[in-house]
């Protein structure tokens, strides 16, 4: 057993008394399961889901990529999800001290880690969205690039400028409002009427975008690309696996952070499958709207996160007069779902600075986002460095964080599990824990390797 010390020099004992007391963090609760779901829903759809599934699967591996890709959910990410939300639960504790209420303090370090991919993601992640809600105004406004030409400066002009400096601080500011707002009144409360809404939406996209002649023929084209090389190409497989970490948004502390405002008596097995549920669905979705507006663009050097400027708004155009409100309906939904993420990454730095200096919430997610901002600049400045940071910690650091975190409640708190997931049937329980203890670790140890060797690889080969 583990003493954690709370600010304020309060001594508690750690893991054997599952009802401990919460730590400041933690103290407020979620108003009900379903606000949970929701807002653990709002952290997992996000950019992720709506652009960057369907830019993998289009950009190589196509069936390959897709079935690795739900092989990654399926295996690794609903366990993970399991055990991050029992560590969150369980310790009601802020990322950092959860770390260390179960494993002791050398466990401290996978804490920060926590801590440190979620602040540089949202950092990142906060620029993207600016260039969201940019693409959004520019869209009421009755811009719309008609040619190629036209889209490559409307990608420049949305990120690029002032403007998208003044975007980038809004939304931060943005995030922080909803963050120090708390977390029933604040993040549930965005949770319960936006996630509805951008179901809504993502129905309606559907319904249209299938429809439209040539549907088919795009989906044949893209989704069932097979080659037998794609199988076993290990950049396909490293893809497929971030892709499953970062949707789910898992090794980032976020569903550490929002399950430790989760009571004992709430099904974590339901919630979880659920979560895992709405986000890959969300994904899916995602493919069968945008496939059929995507041209060749996809190819075009502009990085998956440029082709989203330049892809998207040109499909929209080719669709006459009804191209700009389908394309605002598109551009809301991203923006709604990004917004969401974006407040799940930052209460992970609010919830560890709360704990470490006592300060309150508002306090905190004020200071905390001054830092995110700054932090965030040369992403902001350029969007090489904003592409780099997202291979590294939106990447290789997840998976990393992910693989420590398999060991720390598959090796080290193993009762933990099995005492919070006790409503698991048996076999589905022996599964999570052999998954805990050697799938993840052996998978997500091969696919921290290949990430590691296809990062420095090129450096080495500048080099010689
Ligand atoms: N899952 C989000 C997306 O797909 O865009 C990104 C994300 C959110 C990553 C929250 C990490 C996180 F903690």
């Amino acid at each position: 057993m583990y003493i954690v010390t709370l600010p304020g020099g309060l001594g508690m004992a750690g893991l054997e008394n599952s009802n401990s007391v919460p730590s400041a963090s933690a103290q407020q609760g979620w108003g009900s399961s379903l606000g949970f779901i929701l807002a653990a829903a709002g952290s997992a759809i996000g950019l992720g889901n709506l652009w960057g599934l369907t830019y993998r699967i289009a950009l190589g591996g196509g069936m390959a990529f897709l079935v690795l890709y739900l092989v990654a959910v399926v295996l690794l990410g609903f366990p993970l999800l399991l055990a991050e939300l029992v560590l969150g639960r369980h310790t009601r504790r802020s990322p950092v001290l959860a770390t260390v209420a179960v494993g002791g303090p050398s466990w401290r370090f996978l804490g920060w880690l926590f801590l440190l991919s979620s602040t540089l993601i949202l950092g990142y992640y906060a620029v993207i969205t600016g260039w969201v809600g940019r693409a959004l105004l520019a869209v009421l406004q009755g811009h719309l690039p008609t040619d190629q030409a036209g889209a490559d400066a409307f990608f420049l002009q949305l990120s690029g400028g002032w403007a998208e400096g003044v975007a980038y601080g809004l939304v931060l500011a943005l995030t922080a409002a909803v963050v120090a707002t708390g977390v029933q009144r604040g993040i549930e409360r965005l949770s319960r009427w936006s996630m509805p809404a951008l179901l809504v939406l993502l129905m309606g996209l559907l319904l249209w975008s299938a429809s439209r002649a040539g549907a088919s023929a795009s989906y044949a084209e893209v989704l069932l690309q097979w080659r037998w090389c794609d199988w076993l190409d290990p950049r396909i497989l490293r893809q497929a696996f971030s892709q499953a970490f970062f949707s789910l948004g898992l090794g980032s502390g976020a569903m550490l952070a929002y399950a430790s405002h989760l009571g004992q008596g709430d099904p974590l097995p339901r919630q979880a499958a659920i979560i895992t549920a709405l986000d890959t669905g969300v994904g899916l979705l995602a493919v069968l709207i945008v496939v059929p507006l995507m041209g060749p663009v996809v190819n075009g050097g502009y990085g998956a996160v440029g082709a989203l400027f330049v892809a998207i708004p040109l499909g929209f155009a080719s669709l006459g007069n009804a191209g700009p409100l389908l394309m605002a309906a598109f551009f809301f939904l991203a923006a709604i779902a990004a917004i969401t993420s974006a407040v799940a990454l930052l209460e992970v730095p609010v919830a560890v600075v709360m704990d470490r200096l006592g300060w309150g919430r508002a306090r905190t997610a004020w200071s905390t986002v001054a830092v995110v901002a700054l932090l965030g600049l040369p992403a902001l400045l350029s969007t090489d460095l904003l592409m780099a940071s997202h291979d590294l910690f939106g990447g290789v650091v997840l998976i990393g964080s992910g693989l420590l975190l398999s060991l720390l409640m598959g090796w080290v708190a193993p009762q933990q599990v099995r005492q919070d997931l006790s409503q698991l049937p048996p076999p589905l329980l022996r599964g999570v824990m052999l998954t805990l203890r050697w799938v993840a670790p052996l998978l997500l140890g091969g696919v921290f390797a290949l990430s590691c060797v296809e990062i420095i690889q090129p450096k080495i080969s500048l080099w010689l």
